[in-house]
């Protein structure tokens, strides 16, 4: 990746779509020492404070379906548990589709989004997040969040992981690419998978069910089995998935 360095933007996403909109190159990387407006799914904000995480965005224009692209946040939260693992020693679970969490608590988050038309992928913009040195979080989020100086008592280079993850994310997109779905990268990221084989509850728009989730299908999809022993298809950005006991 060509990546871009900048003191203070508002939304790394933000620069890197207008960068997108202006003609950038596939893989063109945008990193922030501080955000003002981070952004996180579903509406929320985006704690970034300043040098102490790693708030970075790029831009992808891969030649696949639309249906196919929102797989591409899969791939980069295999990329930065990769990472996180290869410099810290940490072994982050994945909390379907794309929180990686360390006991219990949220380390790093994804915001992908698309410009696409009809059959076609225009370009794809995928935000990441990794709480890394963060010493303290605001009070609301101390139960959910935390960062991998929390978990593991020492500081880490925020360059050595940002390079471990080019290099992990370049091996996982190769073989995302090869097939366009993920069906060569399911079992690996299964076995990541937060609450495999456990009880969840799915809290979709009619309130939600609970069941045993089973892991993901070709398309990233999570496969949960339900009270009455039926799989049950379950789509990112509609709902959300909780352990039966809390955030994980
Ligand atoms: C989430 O878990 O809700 C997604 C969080 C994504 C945060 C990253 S930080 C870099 C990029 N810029 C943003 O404004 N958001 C993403």
């Amino acid at each position: 990746m060509k990546i871009h360095f900048f003191e203070e933007v508002d939304s790394t996403n933000n620069v890197i779509k207008k960068m997108a909109e202006e003609g950038a190159d596939d893989c063109t990387a945008v990193v922030a020492e501080v955000q003002t407006a981070g952004r996180g799914r579903m509406g929320r904000e985006w704690n970034s404070p300043k040098s102490s995480g790693i708030w970075m965005s790029f831009l992808l224009r891969p030649d696949v379906r639309p249906e196919s692209a929102s797989m591409l946040t899969i791939v980069t939260a295999m990329a930065a548990r990769s990472a996180i693992f290869k410099v810290t020693g940490a072994e982050a679970m994945i909390k379907w589709p794309n929180d990686l969490v360390l006991n219990g608590r949220k380390v790093c988050g994804i915001l992908t989004e698309m410009k696409a038309q009809i059959g076609c992928v225009d370009y794809v913009v995928v935000g990441i997040g990794i709480n890394v040195n963060t010493a303290e979080f605001p009070k609301e989020l101390q139960d959910t969040a935390t960062s991998l100086y929390l978990e593991l008592g020492c500081e880490f280079e925020r360059r050595q992981i940002i390079e471990e993850f080019d290099r992990a994310f370049a091996g996982y997109y190769e073989q995302f690419l090869k097939t366009e779905d993920l069906s060569l990268l399911k079992d690996e990221y299964n076995g990541y998978l937060a609450n495999m084989n456990n009880r969840v509850k799915i809290l979709d728009a009619d309130g939600g069910y609970t069941g045993i989730s089973t892991g993901i299908n070709d398309a990233g999809e999570l496969l949960v089995r339900n009270e009455e022993g039926k799989l049950c298809t379950v789509r990112s950005g509609e709902v959300s998935v909780r352990g039966i006991y809390g955030y994980v």
